[in-house]
């Protein structure tokens, strides 16, 4: 399947069950991300987490005394962080943030490390930033870090995939990751590339060493919007009644440009400057 606008929420889910198996030992380490939102929820109480998948970020904002509230579609990432989440004490809800419906408003709402990315249509983009919007007390903040624009973000030539680290699990396997960004095609034709709302294949594979000595490959593939500058973030947020009024390029709060992250705060439109 190459058209990712056919991506459906069991394919999503199906390729979230492998990535779920390794996430932890993938991401868990990365802690300046998790630094940057501590500091922008300084001072604000009730954190909501879009995606919050196994609870890396809004387990340590929970234990940090914030009162965290955090959803996610994915029944495999919210059951692979399970134990962090309850022992954390956060408020797990399951759902799609494109049309989410709390009783409760917050004083932060965020998407971390690249979910927005998982917004593949405008539409899909305007509902998550709607959504989040509407679960805002006033003065309230929402931030958005995702993946800067990268050059080879419209480069047609599909990569090859490129080993990413090799590390020791928990339970003593070596485990190999791999992984390849591959631009997709507009389905119309087939053949031209959809230059304006790129949208990209990621490939993680995962090989395992067993204890028996066996080899145990592991493959997800999945669409993500990629090539999505400040501009086009601005125009998303005016349409969704919100206002950027800080932008970074890293988590350690550069310049945006100056780094290999974006990342916006902002607020509703209407809220004084
Ligand atoms: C890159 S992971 C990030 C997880 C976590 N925020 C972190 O930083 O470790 C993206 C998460 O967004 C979730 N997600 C994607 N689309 C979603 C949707 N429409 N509604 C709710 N969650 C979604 C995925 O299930 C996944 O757990």
């Amino acid at each position: 399947m190459d058209d990712p606008l056919l991506w459906s929420s069991t394919d999503q889910e199906r390729a979230l069950r492998v990535i779920a198996r390794w996430y932890d030992l993938d991401f868990g380490s990365m802690t300046d991300d998790v630094e940057m939102i501590l500091e922008l929820a300084s001072g604000r109480e009730r954190v909501l987490e879009l995606g919050v998948g196994s609870g890396r970020i809004a387990a340590l904002l929970a234990r940090a005394g914030h009162r965290v509230t955090g959803v996610d579609s994915s029944e495999a990432m919210l059951e692979s962080g399970a134990q962090r989440l309850r022992e954390s004490g956060v408020n797990v809800e399951r759902g799609d943030m494109r049309c989410l419906d709390l009783d409760e408003r917050f004083e932060l709402v965020f998407f971390g490390l690249s979910t927005f990315q998982h917004m593949l249509r405008r539409e899909d983009q305007l509902a998550a930033l709607r959504s989040a919007r509407a679960h805002l007390v006033q003065e309230g903040r929402l931030v958005i870090d995702w993946t800067a624009p990268r050059p080879d973000d419209l480069v047609p030539t599909p990569r090859a995939l490129q080993v990413e680290w090799m590390r020791e699990s928990d339970d003593g396997r070596w485990v190999t990751k791999q992984a390849m960004q591959e631009l997709a095609l507009v389905r119309e034709c087939g053949s031209a590339l959809d230059r304006s709302s790129p949208i990209a294949w990621i490939t993680y594979q995962y090989d395992s060493v067993e204890n028996s000595g066996s080899l145990h490959r592991s493959l997800a593939r999945f669409p993500l919007r990629v090539n999505l500058s400040t501009g086009e973030m601005a125009g998303l947020l005016a349409e969704a009644g919100l206002r950027a009024v800080e932008w970074f390029g890293s988590w350690d709060f550069d310049e945006p440009g100056d780094g290999d992250r974006l990342i916006v705060v902002a607020v509703g439109a209407e809220e004084a400057a």
